[in-house]
């Protein structure tokens, strides 16, 4: 059973952002800032396969993940009280982001490309950003110029290249308490 206090019945702040723009480390750091549950939705999707990520991408395809992904979004976005860290594809969906808008504070975080493959060098749990350096960058900047307008048309964005999370967090928490009064 859910408890009710005050907490769960405050507005969401729901992160959006490409691959490597610090959704889920700002995310956890708000949660904490202000009492709020966490919730990152890839998390959430992977739990519900039973599986991870990449096994989903290469076993059920992209638009199977991306059915996952209307389910989780509809039902998080249901709730109150949560910090969201969206997966970077969220917004290819407009159903997403229209509930998410409506679930609380909606902030996009952006990168530049030079920042996003720095930090996801190492990493292969992204299915999409598979690849050396090289290969990371030529899929990085592909999505993004696609993308672009998606994100762009997100009224709050914050260019996370050379901010520190905590410094991001804050930022973000300007925009939430300025919302709450
Ligand atoms: C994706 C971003 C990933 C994850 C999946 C697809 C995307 O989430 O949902 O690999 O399409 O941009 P993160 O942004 O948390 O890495």
């Amino acid at each position: 059973m859910t408890m009710t206090t005050a907490a769960n019945l405050r507005p969401n702040i729901v992160l959006i952002g490409f691959m490597g723009t610090g959704k889920t480390t700002v995310g956890r750091l708000l949660a904490g800032r202000f009492g709020l549950a966490f919730v990152d939705m890839d998390d959430e999707i992977a739990a519900r396969a039973g599986k991870p990520i990449p096994r989903i991408f290469a076993e059920d395809g992209e638009p199977h993940f991306r059915a996952m992904e209307r389910d989780v979004a509809r039902e998080v976005a249901a709730r109150r009280g949560q910090v969201v860290a969206t997966g970077g594809g969220v917004v290819l969906n407009p159903d997403n982001v229209r509930d998410f808008a409506a679930s609380g504070l909606v902030v996009c975080l952006t990168a530049d490309p030079e920042t996003i493959v720095k930090r996801v060098s190492g990493d292969s749990t992204r299915p999409l950003l598979a690849g050396d350096r090289d290969e990371k960058m030529r899929k990085a900047l592909s999505l993004l110029e696609k993308r672009k307008p998606l994100y762009d048309a997100l009224p709050h964005r914050i260019d996370t290249s050379r901010m520190s999370p905590e410094g991001v967090a804050s930022a973000v928490a300007a925009l939430y308490d300025d919302r709450s009064t």
